[in-house]
């Protein structure tokens, strides 16, 4: 069945919407969840884009037409913004467009490529759904653990239907789990080595599972307390961004200051002391993010 932007019924209340939303993108989700464990470790066609430790498969793209063509049976007036067929024009002129547009679904088809690359275990679905600037719906796809992360604006963050919340504010840097992804480009790398060095020598531990979505969404759950990572992309970011907010966490860029759609630099966290304890070893490490760093 198809909706329009009022929602399916006369009078559906943008509640509704927002549910009947969430609902095409969980079983997107799980539909496109088959097909990555099916073909997990063996994918044929991979191919670079532009950096040698960034790919692509078959696979992502056939995650993506199949999440797309779920929307468009639903939402036909919706936009898209896919990680696979999206133009680097598109990206820039992101907040413009975002900002101009009704419902836009923001969609990672495949988070944690090289893991699936390489048969490990550790991909997502990830599917954020924004009206003008702010993500309205957030939805996370483990399809190997079965772990489904949900929220929709103002009703709470949950997994499995079992709602869940980050860790308590009060948390200690020594006390928790940071998490952390090292992007593609090599300088940018090397500025977040400088970053995890830093940060790393408090925390309780560190890992680094290779998808930003798994990582925020466990922060959500209060099973890791932060994860930073510089230059991800609103893909990488848009459904667990709420997902994490509605958890009760916070996120913010490496800087402190707002987040933006089009994302960039991020710390996601619990909150509190911690969130400004790691923000001020990241000042401290130059390794916060700067413009150039979007590119
Ligand atoms: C990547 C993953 C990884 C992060 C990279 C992202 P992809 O997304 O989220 O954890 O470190 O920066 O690009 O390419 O697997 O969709
Ligand atoms: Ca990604
Ligand atoms: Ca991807």
């Amino acid at each position: 069945m198809a909706y329009t932007t009022e929602g399916a019924k006369a009078g559906a209340s943008p509640e509704d919407l927002k549910m009947e939303i969430e609902g095409v993108a969980k079983k997107a989700a799980m539909e496109a969840g088959r097909l990555i464990v099916a073909a997990s470790g063996k994918a044929q066609n991979v191919e670079t884009k532009g950096v040698r430790s960034d790919l692509v498969t078959e696979v992502d793209k056939a995650c993506e037409d199949l999440i797309k063509q779920r929307v468009q049976e639903s939402f036909p007036d919706h936009s898209i913004l896919g990680e696979e067929t999206s133009t680097s024009e598109e990206l820039e002129r992101l907040d413009a467009t975002l900002a101009d547009s009704d419902w836009t679904w923001i969609v990672d088809p495949i988070d944690g490529t090289l893991n699936f690359v390489g048969g490990l275990p550790l991909s997502v679905v990830s599917i954020g759904v924004a009206k003008a600037n702010r993500v309205e719906v957030g939805v996370v796809f483990n399809p190997y653990s079965g772990e489904l992360f949900t929220a929709r604006r103002g009703e709470g963050a949950f997994l499995n239907g079992e709602r869940i919340s980050v860790l308590p504010p009060e948390t200690e840097l020594e006390d928790g789990a940071v998490s952390v992804g090292f992007p593609s480009k090599r300088p940018v790398r090397e500025r977040m080595l400088r970053g995890v060095s830093a940060v790393a020598p408090h925390a309780r531990t560190v890992r680094a599972l290779g998808t930003a979505a798994l990582h925020m969404s466990y922060v959500a759950a209060g099973k890791l307390a932060c994860f930073f990572e510089l230059n991800l992309k609103p893909w990488d970011v848009a459904a667990a961004w709420l997902i994490v907010e509605e958890a009760g966490g916070r996120v913010t860029d490496m800087a402190g200051k707002p987040m933006r759609l089009r994302a960039g630099p991020i710390l996601a966290s619990c909150g509190g002391q911690l969130h400004e304890r790691v923000l001020s070893l990241l000042r401290e490490a130059e390794c916060t993010g700067e413009e150039s760093d979007l590119r």
